[in-house]
């Protein structure tokens, strides 16, 4: 069965306590926080404050998606906010190698993302000091991106490399419709953004994801 991480990036921002309740109560495994500072994407989302106070509203698992140049300077703070996945990206500015251990000295799960155009030996050099891998099947930086069928011989490839038990998310683009792409290719931890929060029952739509 997949895990499904909804990104509350296309959720309503005005109510996100009860959209991450709809979600969590219909079976969605964890919530996906898509972090943009504007300078490693070209775009700005939300950040620590955020975080640390949807924390205090629900226990679902926090998948924290880090789409900033200078992870290592805020390690810490997302960590203490309460994120309990933190991925950062191959194309950042900081110590690779030195920030993925620095979460995990946290005890937190460490995530290394790569944007489509990254191939996967860019990571391998990290391999044993990430919990997940997440294969970005969109550019970083917005949501409602169509799904680029490229990034498939990249999962596949990364399948092969880290096993059957591994993590492998897939993020961007993905709906009920192309659900199959990623899931055959062998991503387990499936994003899903406007498929879940756009739709017209966020719940309705959880349920069906799971049941793939
Ligand atoms: C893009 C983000 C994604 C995005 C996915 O930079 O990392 O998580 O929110 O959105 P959808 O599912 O709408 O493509
Ligand atoms: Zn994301």
């Amino acid at each position: 069965m997949i895990k499904l991480s909804p990104s509350l990036l296309a959720a309503d921002f005005t109510k996100l306590d009860s959209e991450i309740k709809k979600i969590a109560d219909a079976g969605a495994d964890m919530l996906h926080l898509d972090v943009m500072d504007g300078h490693l994407v070209p775009n700005i989302s939300f950040g620590i404050p955020v975080i640390k106070s949807l924390r205090k509203t629900s226990d679902i698992i926090f998948d924290t998606h880090l789409m900033i140049s200078e992870p290592h300077k805020y390690i810490k703070a997302f960590a203490d906010a309460g994120a309990d996945i933190i991925t950062i990206h191959i194309e950042c500015s900081s110590d690779i190698e030195s920030t993925l251990k620095e979460i995990r000295s946290l005890g937190k799960k460490a995530g290394i993302a790569l944007n489509p155009d990254a191939p996967l030996s860019r990571i391998l050099p990290y391999k044993g000091l990430f919990d997940m891998v997440l294969i970005m099947s969109v550019y970083a930086g917005f949501g409602g991106q169509s799904y680029i069928n490229d990034v498939n011989a990249k999962i596949k490839e990364a399948r092969q490399i880290f096993g059957p038990d591994f993590d492998i998310e897939v993020d961007g683009g993905v709906y009920l419709e192309n659900l199959h792409v990623p899931v055959e290719a062998g991503a387990n931890v499936i994003v899903a953004g406007t498929a879940v929060f756009g739709s017209e029952n966020p719940a309705e739509t959880v349920k069906k994801f799971k049941q793939f």
